[in-house]
């Protein structure tokens, strides 16, 4: 089939690859003609295991370009696969999911299947389907279908090809047809990914309700740990014996500093924001929001109460990705606390072995007029960074820190002080050392 995939992102570009790799022929169209030029050199602009290599292996069924009007005009598929970013008031905006509409109205020349992955509130497909009716060239049929994405960043090319579910939701019957020959080679060996077909709507909701229950259950199980912590039970224990329970499962019960990242903070907010506007509030997710933006600072608290003043202070912090395998730094945790390190007018050592670059380009911090600032240097290694700290901060389960070894701690630092957000090393580990981390 000819598919064109609006969006080069995580989304965008790893589908349009998967796409390619199981037979389809692939344009990948964006509006950034650096990130273009990348691809056509046979770069991927994402960090993301397996990515570059499909590309390679694919390059003959795969097409980069920012020319939409060609890419679009008689593809038999089109994927939205752009962003959609939080507004101010926590609802998504769909400002780049319109634009591609509007460039999709504009050039369509043949009947074409309009799929939306992008995560767009509930009924958006409806309305998307209603604007490309009115606005594309008369006696073209277009149908729009909605292809919600369950791919995690640093496993994306796996999470694709090897999916849980493909959700499609169609209004058509032709949509339908069409949708089930797209997917058809994954839902064969060696895939075997289950096909799931329901109403658009379903499909929406399927999206938000699927990424703001594991963001639950992660607020959760911070919650629990919270309390294991204070009443002297090991968070590693609990989640174990809860895990072995098949109506909970094992997954997603790994207590930390926060979920972070460019879904789930954004989703949770959204379908909030929805449920207010529709007289029905999750409470739930209300809670779920507020516990994640206070757990991103437990260990930070605990920190200040034990060094009292941190001005002056030299603390490294290790990890700023929002979690591994990934170079996205989106509502990581790394950034609050460094964001008030650097208030409280300490000197912040920081470390992170891939999103330094994005850390340094694109954070920017927002810090309150008063006081002494604070500085921030990067280091490439963690000896460098530990050396001579006050505490260290670990935001971020990166092999390179839970591979560390503890006595070097002790070793490089004042005092061997660390805060460890993501339980890298087992307790009995860490007798030599002043340790806290997340309920243990
Ligand atoms: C998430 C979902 O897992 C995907 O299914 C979904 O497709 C994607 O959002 C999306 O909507 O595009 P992602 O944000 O890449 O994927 O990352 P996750 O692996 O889900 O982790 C999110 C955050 O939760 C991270 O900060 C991670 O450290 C945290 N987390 C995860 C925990 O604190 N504990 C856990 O047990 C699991």
């Amino acid at each position: 089939m000819k598919v064109a995939v609006a969006g080069t992102g995580y989304v965008g570009l790893v589908t349009g690859v998967a796409l390619a790799h199981i037979g389809h022929n692939v344009t990948c169209v964006d509006v950034d003609e650096q990130k273009i030029k990348k691809m056509q050199c046979g770069i991927s602009p994402i960090y993301e295991q397996d990515l570059e290599k499909l590309m390679h292996e694919n390059q003959e069924r795969l097409i980069y370009t920012t020319d939409y009007k060609n890419a679009y005009k008689n593809a038999d598929v089109i994927i939205i696969g752009v962003g959609t970013p939080e507004r101010k008031d926590g609802s998504a905006n769909l400002d780049y999911v319109y634009t591609v509409c509007n460039q999709i109205a504009e050039s369509l020349q043949q009947d074409c299947v309009v799929v939306v992955k992008s995560t767009v509130p509930i009924g958006t497909n409806d309305e998307i389907e209603q604007l490309l009716r009115d606005n594309s060239a008369k006696g073209i049929n277009i149908y729009v279908a909605s292809n919600p994405e369950f791919l995690a960043q640093g496993t994306a090319v796996h999470d694709t090809l090897y999916a849980s579910r493909i959700v499609v939701g169609v209004e058509d019957k032709r949509a339908e047809e069409i949708m089930h020959t797209l997917y058809k080679p994954l839902t064969l060996e060696p895939y075997n990914v289950p096909y799931l077909s329901t109403s658009r709507r379903s499909a929406e909701m399927i999206k938000y309700a699927s990424n703001d229950f594991l963001a639950l259950k992660i607020s959760y199980i911070n919650e629990i740990a919270n309390l294991c912590k204070k009443l002297g039970a090991n968070i590693e224990e609990v989640a174990k014996g809860m895990g072995l329970d098949p109506r909970i499962g094992n997954k997603f019960l790994k207590a930390g500093i926060g979920y972070g990242g460019s879904c789930f903070p954004k989703d949770t907010k959204a379908l909030h924001w929805l449920s207010t506007c529709n007289g029905t509030e999750l409470l739930t997710i209300k809670a779920c929001i507020e516990v994640n933006k206070k757990q991103k600072l437990v260990l930070l608290n605990e920190l200040i109460n034990d060094l009292h003043c941190l001005e002056g202070k030299t603390i490294a912090v290790l990890g700023l990705t929002f979690k591994p395998g990934t170079d996205d730094l989106r509502d990581a945790p790394s950034i609050d606390n460094i964001s008030l390190l650097l208030d409280m007018g300490a000197k912040v050592k920081a470390y992170d072995p891939i999103g330094i670059e994005n850390f340094k380009n694109h954070v920017h911090f927002k810090l309150s007029n008063d006081g002494v600032k604070g500085t921030i240097d990067y280091y490439e290694s963690i000896d460098e960074t530990i050396t001579d700290a006050d505490a260290v901060l670990i935001m971020t389960e990166w092999p390179e820190i839970v591979n560390y070894e503890i006595g070097n701690y002790k070793k490089l630092m004042k005092e061997p002080r660390v805060y460890d957000g993501r339980n890298c090393y087992p307790l009995e580990n860490t007798k030599e050392i002043i340790y806290s981390s997340i309920g243990r």
